[in-house]
């Protein structure tokens, strides 16, 4: 079956996709800054020398991410592929990911820099079931998340200045990525501007073709 990537820059909505298409996929979402967050959450060693690179909008090394991800694919659930969102991020990454994993699709989830911002200094997350919100965009239905645990969680570089610097980041090191995949037939680019419904009908007619 392969693994698909979720590909493109900080608040491109790949987080708000993939907990879209696992439902119609069955894989799981692997999220390396979610990994990040929950290594810092419990206080290891990995954790806390990721924060000073994620809160200057810095990418974490190649190696600290790559322990991640082979630790992760050994799991259980991943025998089937996963759906990778925020990684791969630099093209070392991607060509450690080529030798230890089939890739079925690369989607490239596009929104203009201007659009970003916005995005990200409005979003929230239930911390009860981690669903992503925004204060404008997609709000809490009826005040409420439906899971009933609802919980406001804002993250710490989700501040204008570290988003210009994830940005930055992006532009740099993280486009060729779609480079790379790009010389492999494997990128599909998708307008990640509009209804968040249209985006991921978008995306399953991407996979309903690979
Ligand atoms: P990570 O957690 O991966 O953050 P990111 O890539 O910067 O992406 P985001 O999670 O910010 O955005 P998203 O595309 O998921 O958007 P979302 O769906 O939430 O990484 C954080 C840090 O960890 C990095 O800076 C780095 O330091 C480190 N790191 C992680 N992985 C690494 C790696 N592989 N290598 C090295 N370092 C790594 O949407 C954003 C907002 O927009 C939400 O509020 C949402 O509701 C809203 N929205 C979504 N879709 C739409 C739409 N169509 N219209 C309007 N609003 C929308």
């Amino acid at each position: 079956m392969g693994s698909i990537i979720l590909f493109g820059p900080p608040g491109a909505g790949k987080g708000t996709q993939a907990q879209r298409i696992l439902e119609h996929t069955g894989q799981p979402q692997v999220s390396t800054g979610d990994m990040l967050r929950a290594a810092l959450a419990a206080g290891t060693e990995v954790g806390e020398e990721a924060k000073r690179y994620m809160d200057a909008g810095a990418l974490v090394p190649d190696d600290v991410i790559l322990r991640l991800i082979v630790d992760r694919l050994k799991e259980d659930d991943a025998a089937a592929g996963v759906m990778f969102d925020g990684f791969p991020r630099t093209t070392p990454q991607a060509r450690a990911l080529d030798a230890i994993t089939e890739i079925r699709a690369v989607v490239s989830i596009e929104v203009p820099d201007d659009d970003i911002v916005e995005r990200i200094t409005g979003r929230f997350t239930c911390r009860g079931c981690g669903t992503v919100y925004h204060d404008v965009h997609l709000p809490l239905p009826e005040g409420s998340c439906p899971c009933g645990a609802f919980e406001e969680l804002r993250r710490a570089d989700d501040n204008e200045a570290t988003v210009r610097a994830r940005l930055a980041t992006y532009h740099q090191q993280t486009q060729p990525v779609a480079t790379h995949y790009e010389a492999q037939g494997l990128l599909h680019r998708i307008n990640g501007v509009g209804h968040v419904d249209a985006i991921t009908a978008d995306i399953l007619a991407v996979l309903r073709n690979v």
